[in-house]
């Protein structure tokens, strides 16, 4: 199945660590650690392969791709070898970006938008395209009337308001152009009922939201095992340190609350009650993508004895979240050709805030995931 990936956000850290992780291991250059469709488990022939992945894109900044992975190679994300190595692969990639669409009104953007993926669809043969948005986290968006409906919606945007947020229309656009969707970040994206009903109305497949690849997957492993032993968690904290286009983001307020929204949530859904705490971010420029996360957790045990455990994460963000956008993309369409519609509840897996009902503890995900894949059939066992 020849697939379009097609990256909102394509010259950030995450896309370009897609990109060249994509190239390097399809070129033989790497090993496809990370990526979990690469696991025996996983394999099956239904899912597309690296090599059958056709990238293109979206973004707002005007960064050469090749540029863009050297300052990720300078700061220690990426080999600088491989990047030399896929440079050429990278500049035809280039060719298939284009400029974050504008317009008079929210429906024209949304037209552009519809036309640069039809384009490329048509272009490249493509029988499966995934939009993937790995954009600049949004602040929490502002609830209109029209979000409920949408012939509301249609109307609404003709006008010259702004009615959703840039990561909806995306999503919007993807749909009507019949692409599937996966929202990457803790915005908006798919997550309004006017555009459940569009996917519903186009017979495409949508997954997010906002991948969970360091302080919330180690959440998600730990609180169930307070809860499988009866420990009762007081109080789970967790200040973030990093830097990068994403620290620089996440600084101003609305985004830092979005993502500090959905880092928490987990604890309520595993547990069952909401311990004291919070989670923070903090933006320190000197340590790039190298993420740093402290937490504490105090917890009580058989007659009320007081215990704690720390932990500190050093993840390089990028590196841990390339792998799982490829996986996404190839899950993704994966579903879709099998005859999958709306959103895919079995990629919770893969997110801080899953959509659709679903357990949060990661063991319980990926036997959902592992029993999506089986259905499509020839995967093998765990483990084999
Ligand atoms: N790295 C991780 O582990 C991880 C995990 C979960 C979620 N995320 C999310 O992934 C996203 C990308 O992270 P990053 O580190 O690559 O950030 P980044 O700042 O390096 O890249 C974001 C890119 O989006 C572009 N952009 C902004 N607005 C846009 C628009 N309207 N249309 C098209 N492009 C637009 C920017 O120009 C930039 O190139 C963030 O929202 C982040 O919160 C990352």
């Amino acid at each position: 199945v020849r697939t379009g990936v097609w990256l909102v956000g394509a010259r950030g850290s995450v896309a370009v660590s897609s990109l060249v992780g994509a190239l390097a291991v399809r070129a033989s250059l790497a090993e496809p650690v990370g990526c979990v469709t690469e696991l025996p488990a996983l394999r099956s022939p239904a899912v597309p392969g690296l090599s059958d992945l056709t990238f293109g894109g979206h973004d707002v900044a005007v960064l050469r791709l090749v540029k863009k992975a050297e300052a990720l190679a300078a700061g220690g994300v990426l080999p600088p070898p491989i990047v030399g190595l896929v440079a050429a692969e990278l500049a035809e990639v280039e060719s298939a970006l284009r400029p974050a669409p504008t317009g008079r009104t929210q429906a024209e953007a949304a037209h552009r938008t519809i036309a640069d993926l039809t384009e490329f669809r048509h272009d490249h043969r493509l029988d499966e395209v995934v939009v993937v948005n790995v954009s600049s986290t949004e602040p929490a968006a502002v609830a209109h009337g029209a979000h409920a409906d949408l012939a509301a919606l249609q109307a609404a945007l003709e006008t010259t308001e702004t009615v959703l947020p840039a990561s909806s229309l995306y999503a919007y656009a993807a749909f009507s152009a019949g692409c599937g969707y996966v929202e990457f970040t803790p915005s908006t994206g798919p997550r309004l009922p006017a555009l459940a009903q569009l996917a519903e109305q186009a017979g495409v497949t949508y997954a997010g939201c906002d991948g969970k690849t360091g302080e919330t997957l180690l959440k998600s492993v730990l609180a169930p095992m307070f809860a499988m032993r009866n420990l009762r968690v007081q109080s789970w904290s967790g200040i973030n340190l990093l830097g990068g286009g994403d620290g620089a983001n996440l600084v101003q307020p609305g985004s830092n609350a979005a993502k500090v929204a959905s880092k928490q949530r987990l604890l309520q859904e595993v547990l069952g009650y909401q311990p004291e705490g919070n989670t923070r971010i903090d933006y320190v420029p000197d340590i790039g993508d190298l993420k740093t996360a402290w937490d504490l957790v105090t917890f009580s045990g058989f007659l009320g004895t007081r215990m704690r455990l720390e932990f500190t994460w050093h993840g390089c963000d990028s590196a841990l979240a390339a792998p799982l956008v490829l996986d996404l993309a190839r899950l993704t369409a994966a579903a879709h050709a099998a005859g999958a519609r709306g959103p895919i509840p079995e990629l919770g897996f893969f997110f801080k805030d899953p959509l659709g009902p679903g357990p949060h503890a990661l063991a319980d995900q990926w036997t959902r995931l592992c029993d999506l894949v089986a259905g499509w059939g020839a995967a093998d066992a765990l483990g084999a």
